[in-house]
């Protein structure tokens, strides 16, 4: 699949030194707490493991899967729920794990969500952030790398389901979708 790949963008090794910064950071700005950190399905699963591992403090894992309706499209603004959370958010310091903001649809609904379920604090943690691709306003408290408005994959990133289990952030071919961005 590497051959599908025009270039690399993030190397594993890179990846691996910011997870290593961010969970030491989260690790001393949760101290004494239990947060509650949210993977959001499927995209933050690389990352959300690899940062939830280099933490020190007690942290609880749930994750969430929604989807923007009308997949092709995303300007809709609508997101509807696959999967929900197992955990009660009232009350808790939620961090939300995220792969990539483009348009910001996403966390901007489950930002909502939790303040709507009463969280006691809400922190949005991303690893890549495309500042180009938003049309709603919305901000990472973390962001490992900013990227290019390019179509990315690995790491969690998909296209068409593939290369989410590249271990560095690539860029496709445009031969392999098929054109324009
Ligand atoms: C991708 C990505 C983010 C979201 C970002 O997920 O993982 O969750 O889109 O886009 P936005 O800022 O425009 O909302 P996707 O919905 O493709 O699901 P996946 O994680 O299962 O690939
Ligand atoms: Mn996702
Ligand atoms: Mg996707």
């Amino acid at each position: 699949m590497h051959n599908e790949i025009e270039k690399t963008l993030i190397t594993e090794e890179d990846i691996q030194q910011k997870c290593q910064e961010i969970g030491e950071q989260l690790s001393k700005e949760y101290e004494g707490k239990f947060p509650l950190a949210v993977g959001v399905l499927k995209g933050a699963l690389p990352f959300m493991s690899d940062v939830l591992r280099k933490m020190d403090i007690h942290v609880e894992m749930d994750f969430m899967d929604v989807s923007s309706y009308g997949n092709e499209m995303r300007s809709s603004g609508e997101v509807k729920i696959v999967k929900d959370l197992d955990t009660k958010v009232e009350g808790r310091d939620v961090i939300i794990i995220e792969d990539i903001i483009d348009s910001g649809l996403t966390l901007s609904y489950l930002v909502d969500l939790f303040k709507y379920r009463k969280a006691n604090s809400i922190k949005i943690v991303t690893l890549l952030d495309k500042p180009e691709g938003r049309t709603v306003d919305i901000k990472a408290d973390i962001t490992g790398f900013s990227v290019p408005n390019e179509f990315v994959v690995g790491y969690g990133l998909d296209y068409q389901e593939k290369f989410r289990n590249l271990p560095y952030i690539g860029v496709l071919k445009p031969e392999v979708y098929g054109g324009d961005n």
